[in-house]
């Protein structure tokens, strides 16, 4: 096990009803003026926004609506909330929504507390030097950054998605209200547990050894998933299921199941340039490649996958040949995903790359080959081509 640090600092109001909270959670943390934040339309059509800005009058706050976010969300669209907020001069920022609305609202906290261009923090020049407060109503399990501590922007300029992260944008609050979810659409349903399932094989798929406890929550937490989404597939709005899946999420991706280990996020890598160049939804994008990477991989610790294999897909351990028990389980899990209605090749996603494409691509993910991507094996621009290569077939 490695050396680690942790430490929590959102504080999770889990439950029915919770939403109407917020108000009180603004004011104990002295945010006064509120930028509220949110999407396309889901929010006002749900009358949860109506609902917000309620409970912030009745808490004596007064707000400025900033919607408008898109999935992958855009630097630029951050920029003008960053002025807008100067403008207006909020103190706290409140994000309604899920991953894009939460990481833009990150976004904006960082342009608040630092001078000059905010793209510099995504771009790795520059490491930010605070956050503005920000609290997050969450609506959709996935992205697990309403207790995480990235954001992932897309800057619409030169089409990169780029993440940072930092403790100062940890969220002070996170309202995960599950019924707030009944309203997903199947399809994004199935991207948000095909992003929380990746976010746990990112880290079960680990080269540091004697990881016991957490890769038991990781297999746990993986075959949760797997059940509750069935259930939720059949009845929107079975409470219980769309609670685990919320849980699952945001506990996924706040750090515990990191302690102790180095986690992969090749996969998240080889999205996010599939998300820049060509905007498609996270967790589609990153069901489009796993599989290419696992079977290029799974050599490099067979046992791993093997373990993956039995542990989480229930397949049966051949020990005489427990390659085959490793390749079994990739295959089990894509699967899965095909079932749940995720691509499993980027031409599933609707893309015919051509061999200049995918050069294109390898070339962003590795900085033409100056940087390699992952942690299980390091991968250089060669391995990052093939893979891309094998997913676009
Ligand atoms: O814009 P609206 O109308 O709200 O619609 C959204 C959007 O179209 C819709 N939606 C959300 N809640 C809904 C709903 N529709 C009906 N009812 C509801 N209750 O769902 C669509 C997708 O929303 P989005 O916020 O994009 O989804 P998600 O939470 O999956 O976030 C994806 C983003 O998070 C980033 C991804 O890269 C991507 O940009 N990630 C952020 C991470 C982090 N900050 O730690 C880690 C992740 O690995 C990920 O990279
Ligand atoms: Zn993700």
């Amino acid at each position: 096990m490695l050396n680690f640090e942790y430490a929590l600092p959102t504080r999770i109001l889990f439950g029915r009803g919770m939403e109407n909270r917020v108000g009180q959670e603004v004011k104990k943390r002295n945010g006064s003026r509120v930028l509220v934040h949110y999407g396309g339309k889901s929010a006002v059509e749900s009358g949860l926004l109506d609902r917000v800005c309620q409970c912030l009058e009745e808490a004596g706050l007064s707000y400025v609506l900033a919607g408008g976010v898109r999935p992958n969300p855009r630097l630029s669209r951050v920029e003008e909330c960053i002025r807008l907020a100067r403008q207006e001069k909020v103190d706290f920022i409140l994000a309604v929504g899920g991953g894009s609305v939460i990481d833009s609202a990150k976004g904006i906290g960082y342009g608040l507390a630092n001078e000059g261009d905010v793209w510099e923090f995504y771009s790795r020049k520059r490491i930010p030097a605070g956050c503005a407060p920000l609290g997050v109503i969450l609506t959709i399990a996935a992205s697990g950054s309403e207790t995480s501590d990235g954001s992932v922007v897309t800057n619409d300029r030169s089409r990169l998605k780029r993440d940072v992260g930092s403790d100062y944008a940890r969220p002070k609050f996170a309202i995960l209200n599950p019924e707030l979810t009944f309203s997903l659409p199947e399809y994004q349903t199935s991207c948000g547990t095909t992003d929380i399932l990746m976010h746990a094989m990112e880290r079960y798929f680990t080269t540091v050894h004697n990881v016991e406890l957490v890769d038991g929550f990781l297999e746990s937490l993986m075959k949760t998933v797997m059940h509750n989404f069935r259930i939720v597939l059949g009845n929107p709005a079975d409470y219980d299921a769309r609670a685990e899946l919320m849980l699952a999420g945001s506990f996924c991706h706040n750090g515990l199941l990191t302690c102790g280990r180095k986690g992969d996020w090749a996969s998240h890598a080889l999205e996010h340039e599939l998300g820049g160049m060509y905007d498609v939804a996270h967790g589609a994008g990153l069901a489009a490649v796993w599989g290419s990477w696992a079977r290029y991989v799974y050599r490099t610790d067979v046992m791993r996958f093997a373990q993956f294999a039995v542990n989480v897909m229930g397949c049966v351990m051949d020990f005489g040949q427990p390659e085959k028990t490793a390749l079994e389980g990739i295959a089990a899990m894509e699967r899965f995903m095909a079932s749940t209605g995720m691509p499993v090749s980027i031409r599933e996603l609707g893309y015919e790359l051509t061999d200049r494409d995918i050069a294109r691509l390898a070339d962003s993910c590795t900085d033409h080959g100056t940087k390699t991507v992952g942690a299980f094996r390091k991968l250089g621009r060669e391995d990052v081509e093939k893979i891309y290569k094998m997913a676009a077939e």
